[in-house]
């Protein structure tokens, strides 16, 4: 069983930051979740939603902005911000990471990396910048070595990054249709459903087609129990000490 920690052990430190991800390190992840977006200077960073608001003190640091999109800021603003006193005071301060930043601690850390990419129709050009960017980590792509899964909402996304990285391991988000599955075992690796719901039909539909299922995102030992039971060959959490 596979143990992806979502957004890094984000249950116990604040999600998609560089603590996140070196705690999950230390309670066995084998991988890390986290989210890719572009900064309006065009540098990869690490953060799920698309506005600042949630997640960090940007409304204070920045009050006369017209909005808190994160793809309106530039790298050395999104730096400056608090990304951790949202979770707990203990965190104040903890940056927004650049990937490039946390691709050093994963290589530090022997973590893989499951990497989605946000809302990718906004970012003109991410597949192939992501595949750059990911390219400059050779320890990666070592033979017999898996250390990497690529995965999004996104269909057409998973369609480009299929042409642009052909031999790296790619993850459908989502539910498709049990008829639509053997067109997409031509392109996908991974069918990464939400846990809710998830059958035992489903399953099987989706080993047939030659894929793996990696459910999200479950933390209660009976979900963790049930996914096991269906034989999904990895569960994305946010609590991977349970895995
Ligand atoms: O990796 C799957 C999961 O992260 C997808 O949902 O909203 O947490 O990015 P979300
Ligand atoms: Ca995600």
């Amino acid at each position: 069983m596979l143990n992806y920690a979502h957004r890094g052990a984000s249950a116990y430190r604040p999600e998609n930051t560089l603590a996140a991800f070196d705690r999950a390190a230390d309670l066995g992840a084998q991988y890390v979740e986290l989210d890719v977006q572009r900064t309006a200077d065009g540098v990869l960073v690490v953060l799920h939603d698309d506005t600042l608001l949630r997640t960090t003190n940007a409304a204070s640091a920045f009050p006369d902005r017209p909005s808190w999109t994160v793809a309106d800021f530039t790298v050395a603003e999104l730096q400056t911000l608090d990304a951790g006193s949202w979770f707990d005071i203990r965190y104040g301060g903890e940056p927004i990471p650049t990937l490039a930043e946390v691709l050093d601690l994963l290589r530090r850390r022997d973590l893989g990396l499951l990497l989605e990419a946000k809302s990718p129709d906004k970012f003109p050009g991410i597949a192939t910048q992501i595949a750059d960017e990911l390219l400059t980590q050779r320890w990666m792509f070592r033979a017999g070595a898996a250390r990497l899964v690529v995965e999004s909402f996104d269909a057409d996304f998973i369609r480009e990054f299929r042409t642009v990285l052909p031999r790296v391991t790619l993850g459908l988000l989502g539910s498709p249709e049990i008829a639509q599955l053997e067109s997409w075992s031509r392109v996908a690796d991974q069918i990464n459903p939400h846990h809710l719901g998830l059958t035992q039909d489903y399953v099987d539909a989706i080993h047939e087609h030659g894929m793996t299922v990696n459910p999200w995102t479950a933390d209660d030992p009976a979900d963790i129990a049930r996914l096991t039971a269906l034989g999904v060959e990895g569960i994305i959490t946010n609590t991977p000490d349970r895995i």
